[in-house]
């Protein structure tokens, strides 16, 4: 059978929706300058689906650097891969930057963060080695699993006695040349949750393993510098390789892993997403170097960031809402119904109100369950929360008709 000809009947993760949806549920575009207030289909809507957390992404400082940088270096430079052709001195200041900011001793760039670690897991454990990661990871971890020739192992979301007794099947099954790698999120971004960070590391006393945090949410936004979560918890010294992204808070492109200098020398050489292929633009590199100068500068950024979670979180609760008990401003709004529920109530929300959220259904949360994903910024003002709690009030006769208000089913 011709391959292209067999495709139409692969069924699509996304099911119906991938063409069905397309353009509303699936690939909307939020069109003008990127914040709180955009146009959708024409409209104009209040947005809670972007991650630009500290509302960087529109600030005029940030736009003028963003112009300069582009106009002194060029979009092209340098070619080719860091290994080769694609380094520069900009490129290794942002890497002491950014392990400084993360209290790290070295940090990695990385092109993008999902190929990044899946590179990264795949360089670091062979076939004489285990992976066990927390079932609620990223895909991005999930596919660095599919990648590394490692044995795999899950364990249960944040469950530190499933995660022992992996460790302990583990340690008794380990050769003289076995190692062990843990891999868990700072920040989980469906349900706003921390990863246990501090149990994972305190499990260190009684096991050996070496822990990688994917910090994406809580780069930027979490601890008293914004250094993400393993400040946040106290153990950041604990996690053996750091991730952190730029698409979040950071409002960009690219990422970075940050650890001791015998691993990174070891990743330089070994990662192969990064080795074969182009490096960060120089303007990408000289904006991110700025807006982390000016992130850490700015403290009363991550202070509104969560000021707005705070708000927005407790006026819903106010309501009669299930808020998941997030610990990031990742604000997860959950209720009981089917698939059609989560479209009627997004849809409801844009058309009627002009409020722009994402939810998820079934198969990305168990069967009847619906997630609405709220996430604040920095940004959003008063009169937004406001409109959006009022919008809210208005479609709680659809949005909770089938729910129980003590519903808290783990995600
Ligand atoms: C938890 C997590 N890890 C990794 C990534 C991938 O990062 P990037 O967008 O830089 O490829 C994302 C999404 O951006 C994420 O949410």
């Amino acid at each position: 059978m011709d391959l292209f000809d067999k495709l139409a009947g692969r069924a699509s993760p996304l099911g119906e929706f991938t063409s069905g949806g397309y353009g509303y549920y699936t690939f909307p575009k939020l069109e003008g300058p990127l914040g709180p207030e955009m146009k959708f289909n024409g409209k104009d809507v209040i947005v809670w689906s972007i991650n630009d957390y500290l509302g960087i992404g529109n600030n005029e400082e940030v736009r003028k650097i963003d112009t300069e940088a582009t106009s002194k270096y060029s979009l092209s430079a340098p070619m080719g891969a860091r290994l080769m052709t694609g380094n520069s001195t900009e490129h290794e200041a942002l890497e002491r930057e950014l392990a400084d900011f993360v209290h790290k001793p070295e940090a990695l760039l990385l092109n993008y963060g999902y190929q990044g670690i899946m590179s990264v897991i795949h360089a670091l454990v062979d076939r004489n080695d285990f992976l066990i990661y927390d079932e609620l990871s990223h895909a991005c971890i999930v596919d660095g699993k599919q990648l590394a020739m490692s044995e795999t192992a899950v364990f249960k979301h944040n469950d530190i006695e499933g995660l022992e007794r992996q460790l302990q099947r583990a340690t008794s099954r380990a050769k003289e040349n076995s190692s062990i790698l843990v891999v868990t999120e700072g920040v989980f971004g469906m349900t706003g949750d921390l990863g246990k960070l501090r149990e994972i590391v305190a499990l260190k006393e009684k096991y050996n393993f070496r822990l990688l945090v994917d910090d994406a949410h809580g780069f930027g936004t979490l601890g008293h510098d914004g250094s993400g979560a393993g400040t946040e918890l106290g153990c950041q010294d604990g996690i053996d390789i750091y991730f952190g992204t730029f698409a979040k808070a950071v409002a960009l492109i690219g990422a970075f892993v940050a650890t001791e200098p015998r691993v990174k020398e070891f990743l330089k050489a070994n990662t192969r997403s990064q080795i074969f292929a182009k490096s960060l633009p120089l303007p990408i590199v000289e904006t991110a170097r700025k807006r982390i100068k000016m992130i850490r500068a700015n403290p009363q950024w991550r202070e509104k960031l969560w000021e707005n979670s705070m708000k927005l979180r407790e006026g819903l609760k106010e309501i009669g809402y299930n808020v998941l008990p997030s610990e990031s401003p990742v604000t997860p709004v959950l209720t009981e119904g089917s698939t059609e529920l989560c479209t009627t109530i997004m849809r409801e929300l844009r058309e009627k109100h002009g409020i722009f959220v994402s939810g998820v259904a079934y198969p990305v949360v168990p069967r009847g369950m619906v997630l609405i994903r709220l996430i604040p910024t920095a940004s959003h003002t008063d009169e937004h929360i406001r409109k959006t709690l009022d919008a809210f009030e208005m479609i709680k006769p659809i949005a909770l008709q089938h729910s129980d208000s003590e519903l808290n089913v783990p995600v």
